[in-house]
């Protein structure tokens, strides 16, 4: 038993990861049902690497020193279930289970009640990076408990990518907050997504710019303050051609598929009452994005003869560069304060500077901006709205007016914006002194006897309207 640390689920997340940790110098042992998967992680090894894979769940778990550090990587649900039943007997107190995949943090919640009954230290870890993040450097975001936690640092930190020599992992907080982290992380990453490919509908069929160009302007924006990981690769994509010299992404299906961890981090935000328009819009694009036969019975029956425009095109190529950037910091800003809110009403303790620090690396929304948002954090621990950091408020205000004539052009030309739009609808709500809610607050009082609250008075009042 002197093997630092065991990896359940040797898919290739699971191998990649085994095999960045044997980089780092660490004795890993794997364990898989199916003996292919065993075989290819032995042979892909070098030399080098300390490396164990097995079958046998007995010989997995004997292999490891106590107290044990088991990390789970199978797909989300019953798997992760059925991989806890089948380690339990072979374990000790004190040992610490960690699942590394897309949980939901619910399903986090009962595995830690039950587990820790048993003695026995469970993590919910969100892993974001893909394939090659996990090979080569991934951000990790571990919840549970703090002290077990001291086992899992040193191999952690020496896998996760790193960002001016600072790993992107750290502790983040009680129970199921590394899951709940990761899944507002996917919930930033579909809207970031939504407004790229809004972005791309703008100058494909709103300024019909042809492909090489595009692909051109993706490119020059990563050396912009648009700089980030899904800004990067959306220029490397729009340039992959197919075997017949074809542009591959015109080949590519329009309907959009998902895992879920987008709607239900839309889902939560409305449990927990916290606006996240920008998200909601891009789940909600997915899934228009399905109704393909509907969208052309619709195409040919709901018409608009948009006006043809005379544009100055690096002028306004320049101006959605600036309507994206206020977007995406708008994307964050809901994020970020649904993270807020979750780790007082889940007892988190979260602290959002370090998550702006581990998703600097790493992960798949890492871009620029994470490190503006690290420094806000830093400057008030307390920021209820990142839009209330004074530095973050004034880029917004400069880059306003862009937001303004992009919505203005889309809406002229009858282009899908709902991502760009919702983003300046929250950025205009949040800013009103006043909402027109308060004619919600009558009508609900009209109809339904609701009652509302004044602003002259305090007290609850009821009115009869028909009087
Ligand atoms: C990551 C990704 C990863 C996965 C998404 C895809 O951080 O590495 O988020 O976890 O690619 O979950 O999600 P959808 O299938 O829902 O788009």
């Amino acid at each position: 038993n002197t093997f630092d640390f065991g990896i359940v689920g040797l898919g290739v997340m699971g191998r990649n990861l085994l095999l960045n940790m044997a980089d780092q110098g660490h004795a890993v042992a794997g364990l898989d049902l199916d003996d292919d998967k065993v075989l290819s992680l032995t042979e892909e090894a070098n030399s080098q690497h300390r490396i164990k894979a097995t079958t046998a769940v007995e010989d997995f778990v004997a292999l490891i020193r106590q107290p044990r550090a088991i990390l789970i990587l199978v797909p989300a649900g019953k798997p992760v279930d059925a991989v806890i039943q089948n380690l339990l007997p072979h374990l000790d107190k004190g040992d610490i289970l960690i699942d590394g995949g897309n949980t939901c943090f619910t399903d986090t919640d009962r595995r830690y009640t039950e587990l820790s009954a048993k003695g026995i230290h469970f993590f919910g870890m969100g892993i974001s990076g893909g394939e090659k993040g996990a090979r080569f450097g991934p951000s990790l975001m571990p919840g549970g408990n703090k002290e077990a936690y001291e086992r899992l640092r040193p191999i952690f930190e020496s896998i996760a990518a790193k960002v001016n020599g600072e790993p992107c992992v750290e502790y983040l907080g009680n129970g199921s907050a590394g899951n709940y982290v990761k899944m507002a992380h996917n919930g930033i990453e579909y809207g970031i997504m939504q407004l790229i490919s809004e972005a791309y509908d703008l100058m494909k069929r709103g300024y019909e710019l042809d492909d090489t160009t595009i692909q051109k302007v993706f490119e020059d924006w990563n050396n912009t303050e648009l700089e980030s990981y899904l800004i990067e690769i959306t220029g490397h994509i729009l340039k992959k051609k197919d075997t017949d010299g074809q542009i591959l992404i015109n080949l590519i299906s329009d309907w959009a598929k998902s895992k879920g961890t987008g709607k239900w981090t839309s889902q939560n935000a409305m449990d927990l009452e916290v606006p996240l328009s920008t998200v909601d819009a891009a789940v909600a694009m997915r899934e228009m994005s399905k109704n393909k036969p509907e969208r052309i019975e619709a195409s040919s029956k709901l018409i608009w003869n948009a006006e043809q425009t005379n544009t100055d095109l690096p002028a306004a190529i320049e101006t959605l560069k600036e309507a994206l950037y206020f977007s995406i910091l708008i994307t964050y800003a809901q994020g970020l304060a649904l993270l807020t809110k979750a780790s007082k009403e889940y007892n988190y303790e979260l602290n959002l500077e370090t998550i702006a620090k581990i998703w600097r690396g790493g992960c798949i929304i890492r871009s620029v901006v994470l490190e503006d948002f690290r420094k806000a954090y830093a400057k008030n621990s307390e920021l209820k709205n990142i839009l209330l950091d004074d530095s973050i408020a004034k880029t917004l205000n400069e880059n306003q007016s862009s937001i303004r004539n992009t919505v203005q052009f889309a809406v002229q030309k009858g282009i899908p914006i709902a991502g760009l739009m919702n983003s300046l609808a929250y950025f205009d709500a949040y800013r009103s002194e006043n909402l027109p809610t308060n004619l919600i607050q009558a009508l609900r009082d009209y109809f339904g006897a609701h009652t509302y609250e004044r602003t002259d008075t305090n007290g609850i009042f009821h009115t009869e309207w028909n009087d």
